[in-house]
């Protein structure tokens, strides 16, 4: 029994609320999505953000190191001897003017968040830091998640770490290498099952139900609690000020569920004033968001979701055999876990949502590594978005603007050698080829 936190259905219709010490991802009574809700007055909020940053030096305590756990108030839903850590959230907050001026923004209004720095080289560790002490909380000895990679590498790496069995359900061939060889090198179990994303999908849910593992998707509430840290320390690198906007990639969109979470939160506690817009970018072979929010005009609507909107467009993909198709591998999903909390957190936010094409996607990526530090395919989704929202004037060129980098650029090195060496983009930079000879090595070099 939690005094702090409790799971809460977010269909207003049910709003069934279940003590944080059971293990569930839907609401048993009508299958909706849960939430962690917080009973603030029974938790000691700091008065002010600022008051975190007091933890940032600590490294003696691994709670204050964690870029997770030093928000601890934020996400109180377990007792500090759950809580799992293993470093993840030591992240840099990069202001990049040449990456802006790529973009048509003015000089010193761009911010990269990478969160490819964390352990597991994605921003999949912030989640899994909160969901293993959930997993940790409830007793479970065996785990499970589907993953287009990222996830399956970070569950894989916090199940050794606190001792759970983990069982990682992977597509055929839809994998890119870096993310594959983290799970098998961490010990997991790897079922590569003849399907895409959203056969995992559908398939882990069952099998979890069946073997009764802990499931890790980000249907899990507390996953995203955890995610909401990324907010904090993009805040946290202003200085305690929130951006005009927040750009991120959408795929299973539980990033920015979380992030709209945040926000609400935030404002109702009284520690920020106003709330950012976000803007969530979709590659457009996986396009299903932008197309369900701008084209079928699908809306929050204080929770009363257009249900038969979403049927529909689902029995479509199903009667055309649609499977999604992207070299931003990590957004290949056409039936979004989360869609329903990310309509809520474009309501919340203001949000927009737009989709880019691979090819906007590998220039945008390459301009990240040139001047930055590097992404893999859907992270550089993000400033391929806000190109393409410069040019519709929809985000203004001195507006202040944070993109959340997910995944570190060696995830998938086959998309980055074949754009450099296959000439495929603006920026390619491809090997030089030269004879084994001193003269005529020096007249390639320039
Ligand atoms: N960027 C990267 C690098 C990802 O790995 C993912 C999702 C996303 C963006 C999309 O985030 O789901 O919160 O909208 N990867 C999942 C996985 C699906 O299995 O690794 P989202």
């Amino acid at each position: 029994m939690t005094e702090t936190a409790y799971q809460k259905c977010i269909n207003p219709d049910c709003g069934a609320q279940f003590d944080c010490g059971q293990a569930m991802f839907k609401c048993p009574a009508c299958g909706e999505l849960l939430d962690a809700q917080y009973n603030w007055d029974k938790i000691e909020v700091p008065d002010k953000l600022s008051d975190f940053g007091k933890r940032w030096g600590n490294r003696d305590n691994p709670l204050d190191f964690s870029g997770v756990w030093r928000f601890r108030e934020l996400l109180n839903f377990c007792d500090d001897k759950y809580k799992v850590t293993i470093g993840e959230g030591q992240t840099i907050f990069q202001q990049n003017d040449a990456v802006a001026k790529y973009v048509d923004m003015k000089p010193g209004r761009l911010y990269l968040q990478y969160e490819g720095l964390n352990p597991s080289g994605s921003f999949k560790d912030n989640g899994m830091a909160a969901a293993f002490s959930h997993a940790k909380m409830v007793a479970a000895r065996s785990c499970a998640c589907a993953s287009t990679g990222n996830t399956s590498a970070s569950v894989a790496l916090y199940a050794h770490s606190c001792g759970l069995k983990a069982t990682v359900f992977i597509g055929s061939g839809r994998i890119a290498f870096g993310k594959l060889s983290q799970g098998m090198d961490y010990g997991a179990q790897t079922i590569q099952i003849q399907g895409d994303f959203d056969d995992c999908m559908r398939q882990v849910q069952d099998v979890c139900t069946k073997l009764g593992l802990y499931l890790l998707n980000s249907l899990n509430p507390f996953r995203l609690e955890g995610q909401k840290a990324i907010m904090y320390r993009i805040i946290e690198g202003l200085r305690w000020e929130v951006p005009d906007w927040i750009i991120v990639p959408g795929g299973n969109l539980g990033n920015s569920s979380a992030f709209g979470k945040t926000f609400y939160e935030l404002k109702q506690l009284g520690l920020i004033k106003r709330i950012p817009r976000m803007a969530i970018v979709n590659a457009t072979g996986a396009d299903m968001l932008t197309d369900l929010v701008n084209n079928k005009k699908l809306l929050w609507n204080n929770g009363r979701v257009n249900q038969a909107i979403i049927d529909d467009y689902y029995a479509d993909l199903t009667a055309r055999n649609f499977s999604p198709h992207t070299c931003a591998s990590a957004i290949e999903i056409a039936r979004p876990v989360n869609l329903k909390k990310c309509l809520r957190a474009i309501d919340i936010c203001n949000g927009v949502v737009r989709a880019v094409t691979d090819v906007e996607i590998c220039d945008a990526k390459a301009i990240i590594g040139k001047y930055g530090l590097g992404c893999e395919p859907a992270s550089a989704a993000t400033i391929a978005g806000l190109r393409r929202l410069r040019t519709e004037d929809v985000i203004g060129a001195d507006e202040r603007v944070a993109c959340v980098l997910t995944g570190h650029p060696l995830k998938d090195p086959n998309v980055t050698v074949n754009y450099h060496k296959e000439k495929q983009g603006e920026f390619s930079n491809p090997p030089v080829e030269a004879p084994n000879d001193i003269d005529e090595i020096i007249k390639l070099i320039n």
